[in-house]
């Protein structure tokens, strides 16, 4: 059974192949996992979309779904993550996809023998959202290599960014970040450009949303300062390349990161990202599950 736990775990090859089942499922290719395979979704923290969608990836696939409640779990007694996980191995859980606030929480779980996929980590990781945007631009520009990306926003306190930026260079994408410059590392510096440079020669514009739980100090702007500073506004819209595609994780925070009328505005691939979300994530279980 495969673990997924980070992009830098994923060869360029191994990216491909999950992308490409993810459009044989969404064209209408079916898997069952077989009888008597069971998976747990573990959310130690707040989700809409990625549990949903691998609820929905899962009952797809035909696997029974035991339901865990984190709040209602024996985390409430004190049990730790080791020994929640190793309690659904030992019941026959054959998968469990963990959303936890702890960076790298993966690597405690390393001695268990249960497939683990990482559904977020903290400021770390998020394997499965950025398969789901790489298969959006695939099925948009037929390639990655010298697609122009830029990731807007909160980027310091982004799994998703940190996870795109990885994926993206692999297969040949060049990366720009843009944002307040107080929520950049060091190391993401070298690839800022300000924001009306990224809207003008991008391909792909990544909004991302501000992360207000992750911070330690509160920001000073308004949300309607960091709309004008920092947002996709109307008038930024305009200045966009007319082939050019406008992905966000959400949620969206409408109004701020980008501006409401543009969510679902034509060059938008919002919804698009979560309908192929379930694909991806029915690959990415079809992987973990399959014996090679
Ligand atoms: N994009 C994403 O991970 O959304 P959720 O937090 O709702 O799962």
């Amino acid at each position: 059974m495969k673990n997924l736990l980070t992009m830098n775990d994923l060869s360029k090859e191994e990216i491909i192949q999950i992308l490409n089942q993810a459009e044989r499922f969404q064209k209408g290719e079916t898997w069952e996992a077989g009888t008597g395979k069971y998976a747990a979704n573990l959310f130690f923290e707040a989700s809409t979309r990625t549990k949903c969608s691998f609820e929905m990836a899962e009952r797809k696939l035909g696997l029974e779904v035991i339901p865990f409640e984190a709040q209602t779990s024996s985390i409430q007694k004190g049990e730790s993550l080791y020994d929640t996980v190793k309690t659904l191995e030992s019941i026959g859980v054959d998968t469990v996809v963990i959303r936890h606030s702890l960076e790298r929480y993966f690597d405690q779980l390393t001695p268990l023998n249960i497939s683990v996929i990482n559904g977020g980590d903290g400021c770390g990781n998020h394997p499965t959202q950025c398969l789901l945007d790489l298969l959006t631009i695939h099925q948009e520009f037929g390639r990655f290599e010298g697609i122009k990306v830029s990731i807007i926003g909160d980027i310091a306190h982004s799994r998703v960014a940190r996870s795109n930026a990885e994926a993206l260079t692999k297969l040949g994408a060049e990366v720009f970040f843009s944002g307040p410059k107080e929520w950049f590392k060091a190391t993401d510096r070298t690839h800022y450009l300000p924001i009306d440079e990224c809207i003008t020669d991008s391909d792909v514009i990544m909004l991302l949303r501000i992360q207000h739980e992750r911070h330690e100090i509160t920001s000073t702007l308004t949300k309607e300062e960091y709309h004008e500073s920092f947002g996709l506004t109307e008038s930024r819209k305009d200045k966009m390349k007319p082939s050019a595609i406008i992905l966000h994780p959400a949620p969206v925070n409408r109004g701020v990161e980008i501006a409401d009328s543009l969510v679902e505005c034509e060059q938008s691939r919002i919804f698009k990202q979560m309908e192929n979300g379930v694909y991806v994530r029915m690959a990415v279980l079809k992987r973990a599950l399959e014996i090679n």
